[in-house]
């Protein structure tokens, strides 16, 4: 690997997430999972918004990674409801319980919704960024849609079957991942993430 393309590591596993942030970014980064780094176990998320999860994730990860001169990325996703007054939120990913499936969940949330006409919700994904200097950064970004009344198509995960994208009259699930990837909450925080990483890049350019 050259030397010259700065490394992102990320606060996952996730080596799909990994890829597919790397290729958003067209090459410009070396994107890590924190397995590629040695680093195992679970990072605590206990924060009470997704932006603090993040940061939070973001935090431990570089505690275990020490002094390397590396930027770390994480992210934390939240489904907001209108109806439901924000939930599930930042507890998407147990909004039936600790240690439930998704499609539990998707269960639970059209019971919660069950006879409500008003089906508004928001995907909101935060990025944060630390870097090698110890600035902290994170960028938001958010898809407005609405629930669907039963579950449509078998792509994807989590929430993807019930979630309609506002302009669309299929859910995520119903799209291909290319599709879904284009127009995501991910995405949409990836896009303000990318010009913050790209001054990183040109100011650490000028000084060497
Ligand atoms: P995380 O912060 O990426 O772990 O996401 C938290 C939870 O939000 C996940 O467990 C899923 O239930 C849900 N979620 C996150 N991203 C998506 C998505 O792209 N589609 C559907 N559900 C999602």
């Amino acid at each position: 690997m050259s030397k010259d393309i700065p490394q992102i590591i990320l606060a996952t596993h996730n080596t799909h997430k990994a890829e597919e942030i790397e290729q958003i970014l067209k090459g410009q980064f070396k994107v890590r999972t924190m397995k590629d780094m040695g680093v195992t176990g679970e990072l605590e998320e206990t924060g009470s918004t997704i932006e603090e999860n993040a940061e939070m994730k973001a935090e431990q990860l570089k505690c275990k990674l020490g002094d390397m001169p590396v930027i770390i990325l994480s992210d934390d996703t939240g489904l907001f409801v209108d109806a439901l007054n924000g939930a599930p939120g930042v507890y998407s990913a147990r909004y039936a319980g600790e240690d439930v499936s998704y499609e539990d969940n998707n269960k639970k949330l059209l019971l919660e919704l069950d006879g409500v006409d008003d089906r508004k919700a928001e995907f909101k994904t935060c990025f944060c960024a630390i870097f090698p200097d110890g600035a902290v950064t994170t960028a938001t970004g958010e898809v407005k849609g609405k629930i669907a009344h039963e579950n449509q198509g078998d792509n994807g995960f989590g929430y993807d079957p019930l979630f309609i994208p506002e302009g669309y009259e299929k859910t995520y699930a119903q799209m291909t991942d290319e599709e879904k990837n284009k127009l995501s909450h991910r995405k949409a925080g990836l896009d303000r993430m990318i010009p913050i990483l790209e001054t990183y890049l040109q100011e650490s350019r000028s000084r060497s």
